[in-house]
């Protein structure tokens, strides 16, 4: 498959502009709104689990230095929390271009948080894409992600975002947490202390 993955995305699911279509977002897309919606709906969709296992060429890092972001990995008894977007058809023009590098849109069911439940989209970078980066320890990958940034910003603001709007939801992650520790240490380690400052 090829990194980008706009063209793939049009042919694969044609949406006309007045169609009204449940997206879930699990990564960026909870807390950097930057679309229009018409409503939105903390939910969870089932047999997935997030994992920092996807390249950023462009929004967090470099074809040089890619930055890490997540994906979805098929996980049986997992359940992802996350958030449900309404949108319009018209809206994945813009959001097939954010999401190009390497990211399938896909049929899911979305449960909300009252029960219920809806068919709706969700963007998966698969492991057969070209920006796979796969398997790390939150270690490696917290090393990584404190090393890129990309056009949207660092990719260590990708990662805190990420885990604050997870806390303010009321989600456990343990995958995004720890590698926030990680990040922390990290981070403490590149600040000099106030002894050793000349
Ligand atoms: C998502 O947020 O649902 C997809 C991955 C991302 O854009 O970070």
């Amino acid at each position: 498959m090829s990194l980008n993955t706009f063209e793939e995305n049009r042919r694969r699911c044609q949406l006309s502009e007045s169609d009204q279509v449940w997206l879930f977002g699990y990564g960026s897309l909870i807390y950097l709104v930057d679309f229009p919606y018409l409503e939105t709906r903390p939910a969870s969709i089932h047999g997935w689990s997030r994992r920092f296992w996807q390249a950023s060429h462009d929004h967090r890092g470099t074809e040089m230095n890619p930055g890490r972001v997540v994906t979805l990995i098929e996980d049986t008894d997992a359940v992802c929390g996350g958030m449900a977007f309404l949108v319009e058809g018209s809206v994945f023009e813009q959001l097939d271009v954010r999401e190009k590098n390497g990211y399938l849109r896909f049929t899911t069911e979305i449960t909300f948080d009252d029960g219920t439940h809806a068919n709706g989209l969700v963007y998966i970078a698969t492991p057969e894409n070209d920006a796979v980066l796969g398997e790390a320890s939150e270690h490696e990958i917290a090393r990584q992600i404190c090393a890129a940034q990309g056009r949207s910003g660092t990719n260590r603001e990708y990662l805190i975002e990420l885990a604050i709007a997870l806390r303010k939801m009321g989600l456990e992650d343990p995958h995004v947490f720890d590698i926030e520790m990680h990040i922390d240490r990290i981070t403490q380690q590149e600040t000099p202390s106030p002894g050793r400052i000349k």
